[in-house]
């Protein structure tokens, strides 16, 4: 099947199909079960732009909105690392006296409230009305809408452009780039800096990471993609740096057209990308192999523990999981319960496969065999406040970058 790229409009080929998938966040009670919607999650690939993308993303205002279950701060890790960003962003902005600091995607304010307690100008522009409500709560100044070129020109209006504009797992969701990437080249200032991070399409499919596809994630990034993308709109990639979060991330450091010099990091990682094969088409089919395999091992693990009268929960309702438990076809009858320690998620059943979400003390209180660690990118901070569940012999079962249980 051929559709176009939301990029470049080149012809475009599908080259996965997960099937009919529910939206990743949509955590329901059991009268709703009659009324979940479904999509196709199909990923294509463009040719000719590199934008690795899906085909019909869902319509935004069903999966951002006042009922968004997911809360930024609930991993230290993450708090630890939006530290250190909010940190890296104000150094770069030492050249303004008065530095004005927008956020893309704000929720619940886990990063600009570095700023607000230290009286620095800032605003979040946050769609979801109620992480953006908690984010005002502890100081954080959020104005409550999608990002596009309109919400951009109404801020420069309001409270002039932006010395650096900040956007982590945020700008993968938006699937009206095109407005939004006009929007930041209009919101920022001349000699300012536009810095976002999301998961780094070479790690998802050297990682066999598939989890990371799902409806919100509309696009998939690479340093190739993200250049020739935001290029269209007279920003340039001047710097990227890898981080070690969400699996595998990439920071894009880009200015305008001509304003900044460009680290040779960014010829370097285009260079890696093309030598590694990443954006050829066999690259894609290997990736679509082992994600079939990955489904094959995992499904037959959960049934052998079954057999063997092994009791698995899942840990971390996160929105991957919902591609993981949908796509192999993972039923409550593998996995008793999925412990997650949102508020808004437990008492509520999983999409589609409506597995109950419990909450987080029902992991020792329940005493399960074995654990699948959906929140795997929280890997080393889970393993680490849970050492109680292996030291009386409880099972790790992971699978990425493959399937199997922890040593
Ligand atoms: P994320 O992978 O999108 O960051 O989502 C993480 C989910 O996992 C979120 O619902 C919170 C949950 N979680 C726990 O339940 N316990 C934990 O220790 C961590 C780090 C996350």
């Amino acid at each position: 099947m051929t559709t176009q790229c939301a990029a470049c409009g080149a012809a475009t080929e599908v080259l996965l199909d997960f099937g009919k998938m529910p939206l990743a966040n949509g955590f329901l009670a059991a009268d709703q079960f009659g009324v979940e919607r479904f999509y196709e999650l199909r990923l294509a690939c463009c040719p000719s732009c590199r934008l690795a993308q899906l085909v019909e993303p869902p319509a935004p205002a069903l999966m951002f909105n006042d009922a968004y279950p997911f809360f930024s701060s609930t991993s230290r890790r993450m708090a630890a690392h939006f530290e250190e960003l909010a940190a890296d962003v104000l150094r770069a902005c030492e050249g303004s006296t008065d530095p004005f600091i927008v956020e893309l995607g704000s929720n619940d304010g886990i990063l600009l409230q570095h700023y607000a307690m230290r009286g620095i100008r800032h605003l979040g522009v946050e769609p979801s009305a109620n992480v953006a409500r908690a984010a005002r709560a502890r100081g954080v100044s959020s104005l409550c809408r999608f990002f596009d070129l309109q919400a951009a020109n109404e801020i420069v209006a309001t409270h002039g452009q932006a010395d650096a504009i900040v956007a982590a797992n945020v700008m993968c969701h938006i699937a009206d780039i095109h407005s939004a990437a006009a929007g930041v080249a209009a919101l920022l200032r001349r000699d300012g800096l536009f810095v976002f991070e999301d998961p780094y399409w070479a790690d998802i499919v050297a990682q066999t990471a598939y989890d990371q596809i799902y409806d919100e994630h509309a696009f998939y990034f690479s340093v190739a993609s993200v250049e020739r993308l935001f290029g269209r709109h007279g920003l340039e990639l001047i710097d990227v740096a890898p981080q070690a979060v969400h699996g595998g991330s990439m920071r894009y450091v880009l200015s305008h057209q001509g304003s900044r010099r460009v680290s040779a990091r960014v010829r370097e990682s285009l260079e890696r990308e093309e030598a590694s094969g990443l954006h050829r088409r066999e690259a894609i089919e290997g990736f679509r192999a082992r994600v079939e395999t990955s489904r094959r091992e995992l499904l037959s693990l959960l049934r052998r523990l079954r057999r063997e009268g092994e009791r698995v929960v899942g840990y971390g309702a996160t929105s991957k999981s919902t591609t993981i438990i949908n796509y192999c076809g993972i039923t409550a009858d593998l996995i008793e319960c999925i412990v997650d320690t949102t508020p808004a998620k437990q008492g509520k059943f999983s999409p589609g496969a409506h597995i109950p979400i419990r909450g987080h003390g029902e992991f020792a209180a329940s005493r399960p065999d074995a654990a699948v660690l959906f929140a795997w990118n929280h890997r080393a901070e889970i393993l680490d406040k849970e050492r109680a569940f292996r030291d009386r012999g409880g099972k790790w079962i992971v699978f990425v970058p493959s399937v199997c249980i922890l040593q």
